[in-house]
């Protein structure tokens, strides 16, 4: 076991776990001079020149294709999700043995390099998210966020994510301060909102119609409503900054959002989904008894407590 139990106890109880310097470092340059690699020719904005990061993007900069999307503060390039790097990045050996510590052994999905890619069959409905289910069979992608410069702050504001997934991955490629633009989740939502869903991994959807637009897309249950409002007023979010090859590895049903960028420093991360195999037969069951059913027998094993220096090592606590 890479993991201790504590880990996996951890986990349990909130729903997310750090772990520090888990992606090659050498890889993490790459995957960010890909990214950089993929503007076109004259643009405003300029790797060696820090001063044109702050967003919003320039007019001229502007891509709506989101295979490699950048708009507003948000740079989302997905087209590079199954080339040979990102899968040695996210898919390493030792990340495939974490996550298969979390969902048991030899039960993953194996990323397929040079595979299909997210985004290929554009926005899951008009003006909505890509879905990162479709035909991905590597990484989500490098996603930036642009220093927000002039922009109003703006409060927290948490979701989860409406595709069917077992275990995910924001990883850092980059060094990333507090209020820095990375990750922040809502520790401990995900065992308050696993049980207010119809399935236990996926959701309900409505087609989207020109003439009929009050509905499109996901449809939560108002339990869920209830239940996502209260934690946003009641928990304390943990934002997971950090250096170049920490990630942060959390449950399907967790709240989180990608944080507001305050600092004056692009926002590097990569993204990836860990998705079983039995998946399929799963996605659609209603939430179960134990939560924990599809989990590996170490998980479902590790009791519900933990130090209060693992808690300070997860930014659970000051
Ligand atoms: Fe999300």
């Amino acid at each position: 076991m890479i993991l201790s139990q504590e880990q996996l106890s951890f986990f349990k109880v909130n729903g997310y776990l750090i772990l520090p310097k888990i992606l090659n470092s050498k890889l993490c340059t790459k995957a960010c001079d890909l990214l950089w690699s993929s503007l076109p020719q004259e643009t405003t904005i300029k790797r060696d020149e820090p001063s044109t990061h702050a967003g919003p993007f320039a007019e001229d900069d502007l891509e709506d294709d989101v295979t490699n999307l950048r708009q507003g503060y948000k740079w989302q390039l997905r087209s590079i999700g199954t080339d040979q790097l990102m899968i040695d990045l996210v898919f390493s050996e030792t990340l495939q043995q974490i996550a298969e510590e979390f969902l048991g052994n030899d039960t993953l999905v194996k990323p397929k390099v040079d595979g299909k890619t997210m985004g290929q069959h554009g926005a899951a409905w008009p003006g909505g998210p890509v879905d990162p289910a479709l035909d991905n069979e590597g990484a989500r992608g490098i996603y930036a966020t642009l220093p927000y410069g002039e922009k109003e702050r703006e409060p927290d504001f948490c979701h989860t994510d409406g595709h069917p997934f077992n275990l995910s991955l924001v990883g850092l490629i980059d060094d990333v301060p507090p209020n820095g633009g990375a990750f922040k989740v809502w520790p401990g939502s995900h065992k308050r909102l696993y049980p207010t869903f119809q399935m236990q991994y996926d959701q309900p959807r409505i087609a989207y119609y020109e003439h009929l637009p009050s509905y499109k897309g996901i449809i939560q249950s108002e339990a869920y409503e209830r239940e996502i409002k209260k934690v946003m007023e009641d928990t304390h979010v943990v934002d997971c900054c950090g250096s170049e090859g920490d990630v942060v590895l959390w449950h399907h049903r967790l709240a989180h959002m990608a944080g507001n960028n305050y600092s004056n420093k692009i926002r590097l991360a990569v993204l990836c989904d860990f998705i079983k195999k039995d998946l399929d037969e799963n996605r659609a069951k209603p939430p179960q008894e134990n939560m924990w059913q599809d989990w590996s027998a170490e998980l479902n094993a590790a009791p519900e407590t933990y130090s209060d220096e693992m808690a300070r090592s997860q930014k659970l606590i000051d």
